[in-house]
């Protein structure tokens, strides 16, 4: 068996493997589908950074989404450099912890072996994920789904749990609901969200369609993050019957640096594969992570289950729902640099 220094030559990341791992890591979910990322290929490998000048100032003035999007598209690069048969060496922040000037991650190959079938799943999944804002059926998680979900999280060092507890989803509920006031009644908030919704095709931003309002007539347990900046700041009440209860999941790390938040979007990007691999849809209700003070009362809410960086959604789509349209990217030449 030749040795992995062996082969440090040939396992080198060409300019078109490069290519293909962007391209991967492009379709990675992101906060307003801002993409606020950056590649750059050089002789000490392929580097992710942050693109600043697409955070979004008011709804993440510390970039905490920022970090949990590029983390996802950096789960992402690293799957599908496995389902290439390579082993991704990933250095989070070489350089240090300022996200705004500084690489938040490099990738090098540092090995071959072939992919297990897990592997392969997680990676053909890529293409398939999508974020599913419409009702789910009835259909409860079944525990062993909870379980893999769970493994995809702890595989990237961070901890998930299903918020099943009846008095914890009333409480997780009330933190949802205020953020969800706070923010829709921030005319900066506002603005800034609607300059995201497109309603013409754009390599970037939530597509119209993608969005259902929460004006319309629904009944749900968790308030999702309004993405309609049409709909009235207070909507009517809604009048259908039968109340969607999804499963929700809770992803968070035992610290809050930004290599933790960046660690979480990996996690997030992990499990929300598996979620597509096992037929399950998901959306991220991430209101009470931008108001930073409803984070602290989060903390205090699920006490001792260290910071929630993530709130998730899943369940299962009606049978016969259609399948949703990917959303738009910007193409792998906006995105990647390379040469010294
Ligand atoms: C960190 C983060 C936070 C997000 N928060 C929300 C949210 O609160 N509500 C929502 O409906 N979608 C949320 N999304 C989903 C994005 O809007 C979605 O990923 C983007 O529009 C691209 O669409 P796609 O996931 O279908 O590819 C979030 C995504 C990320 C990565």
């Amino acid at each position: 068996m030749p040795t992995e220094a062996a082969h440090s030559v040939s396992l080198s990341l060409s300019p078109g493997l490069a290519r293909e791992l962007v391209a991967a890591a492009a379709a990675a979910p992101s906060i307003h589908n801002t993409q606020p990322w950056l590649w750059r290929l050089d002789a000490g490998g392929l580097t992710l950074l942050a693109d600043g000048s697409r955070r979004l100032a008011v709804t993440d003035p510390e970039g905490r989404q920022l970090l949990l999007s590029c983390g996802a598209a950096l789960c992402n690069a690293t799957l599908a450099l496995r389902a290439r048969g390579l082993v991704p060496q990933v250095t989070i922040l070489p350089d240090g912890d300022d996200h705004r000037a500084d690489p938040l991650a490099t990738i090098t190959v540092a090995g071959q072996r072939p992919a297990d079938g897990a592997e392969r799943a997680l990676s053909d999944a890529i293409p398939l994920r999508r974020t599913d804002r419409r009702p789910f059926d009835g259909r409860p998680l079944p525990a062993g789904a909870v379980a893999r979900l769970r493994a995809a999280a702890e595989a990237q060092g961070a901890w998930l749990t299903a918020l099943t507890d009846p008095d914890l989803r009333v409480q997780v509920n009330v933190l949802l609901s205020r953020a969800d006031w706070i923010e829709q009644h921030d005319a900066a908030y506002r603005r800034e969200l609607e300059s995201w919704i497109r309603s013409e095709p754009a390599p970037d931003g939530v597509p119209r369609g993608a969005v259902v309002a929460a004006g319309a007539t629904r009944q749900a347990e968790f308030p999702m993050r309004d993405l309609d900046p049409a709909a009235p700041a207070d909507p009517p009440p809604a009048s259908e019957p039968g109340v969607e209860r999804p499963g929700v999941l809770l992803i968070g790390t035992d610290a809050d640096t930004a290599a933790d938040r960046l660690r979480a979007g990996e996690a997030m990007q992990r499990v929300l594969l598996t979620a597509t691999a096992l037929g399950l849809a998901a959306s991220p209700m991430s209101q009470a992570i931008d108001v930073e003070g409803l984070r602290d009362r989060f903390r205090a809410t699920t006490g001792g289950l260290g910071q929630v960086q993530m709130i998730l959604r899943v369940g299962y789509a009606p049978a016969g729902a259609d399948p949703l349209d990917p959303t738009p990217r910007r193409g792998v030449d906006e995105i990647l640099t390379t040469g010294d």
